[in-house]
């Protein structure tokens, strides 16, 4: 589809400590963002990804709105938490038409939770013969229970908004981090990227192959729990072990203890990664993109790149988009981008797809 000049989509990204929104205008071919927003929420609001208070989520919405002057109210939502899960599966061929309407009841066995209680989404990966001949699709299959998404409708309900679509946060990352010529089909042949979004609470790991998502997975740790860890360990101050963790003050215990922290966190996304190759043999990947706050702590991208044995590029999500007139000045912006990449990434999906 491309969206009409002049519309407007508005990507909204609710997280642990934070509630971010972009919304960009599509002008003269060109996606401009018009607005970006950030309200912080307090701990217990939001927990694992899932609502816990939404009286005050709510009001952190209806904040956001007012201090953005945002006018637009149906939103892109993005989720990202354990009642969503994302996986491959194997079906008879079918046309697209004809698997939108099959699928429900096509999918039980593939999913822990009743089909009636689910929301399902998919993507088709790709068209294959078995050994007797017969023709087959693999499927990336999204299942959601109907009740978590229930619990953010109501929310936004609250707050006068409404959903305009639902994505997992891993599938808006691409549109952020991959430049638009890429997503567009300007990829090499075989071209498969990691990407790592490491937010305060939540990190999450999309693969893609040629631009494909074949791989959503997340882990309930991020930014913040290397902040805990030295403070947990070293009774220290959570002030303190911060700027140990932004590299600002050098304690060399708390150094020791972050350094630990990290190499646990990579060997986890390791594990991850592994998992896919295991369960797909595609061995080969180009580089890892990674975005998120939670990725300025002190020597995570170098780690990375030494414990996945990968080539990172830090990410850069405003790429694809041109600066429309926002409250901030440039330093402003380079220190909130890290931590957009979601928010953009939603608020693009009608432009790049
Ligand atoms: N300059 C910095 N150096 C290191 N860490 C930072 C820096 N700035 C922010 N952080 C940390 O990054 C994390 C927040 O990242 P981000 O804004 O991407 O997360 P979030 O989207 O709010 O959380 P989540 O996605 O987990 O729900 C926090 O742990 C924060 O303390
Ligand atoms: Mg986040």
């Amino acid at each position: 589809m491309s969206p009409k000049k002049g519309s407007v989509a508005i990507g909204l990204d609710i997280s642990s400590n934070s509630v971010k929104v972009a919304e960009i205008t599509i002008g003269k071919g060109e996606a401009v963002l018009t607005n970006l927003g950030i309200v912080h929420i307090p701990e217990g609001v939001v927990r694992d990804g899932e609502v816990e208070d939404g009286v005050t989520l709510a009001e952190a919405l209806k904040e956001l709105w007012s201090l953005t002057g945002m006018k637009g109210k149906a939103v892109t939502l993005g989720i990202a938490n354990q009642k969503v899960i994302v996986r491959p599966i194997e079906l008879p061929y079918m046309e697209k038409e004809e698997l939108e309407s099959a699928l429900r009841f096509q999918v039980q066995e593939f999913i822990p939770i009743p089909v009636d209680d689910a929301i399902l989404d998919f993507d088709i990966i790709e068209e294959f013969m078995t050994a007797e001949e017969e023709r087959m699709l693999t499927v990336l299959l999204v299942a959601a229970h109907k009740d978590m998404v229930q619990s953010f409708i109501e929310v936004l309900r609250a707050a006068g908004l409404s959903i305009a679509a639902i994505d997992l946060k891993a599938f808006a990352l691409p549109r952020s981090l991959i430049p638009l010529a890429t997503l567009q089909g300007g990829y090499e042949e075989g071209e498969a990227l990691c990407l790592i979004n490491v937010g305060a609470g939540i990190t999450n790991v999309t693969i893609l192959k040629e631009n494909a998502p074949r791989f959503a997975r997340f882990l309930l740790c991020g930014g913040d729990d290397f902040v805990r860890a030295i403070v947990n360990r070293l009774d220290m101050q959570w002030e303190e072990a911060e700027s140990v963790r932004r590299g600002m003050i050098v304690n060399p215990e708390a150094v020791n203890v972050l350094e630990q922290e990290i190499v646990n966190f990579v060997g986890e996304i390791r594990r991850s990664i592994d998992y896919y190759v295991a369960q797909t043999q595609e061995r080969v990947f180009n580089k890892v993109i990674l975005s998120g706050s939670g990725s300025l702590t002190v020597n995570l991208a170098q780690e990375m790149n030494r414990g996945l044995r990968l080539p990172v590029e830090i990410g850069r999500p405003f790429q694809n988009v041109q600066m429309g007139r926002l409250p901030y000045t440039p330093e402003e912006l380079a220190e909130i981008e890290p931590s957009v990449a979601v928010c953009v990434g939603l608020a693009l999906r009608e432009v790049v797809e």
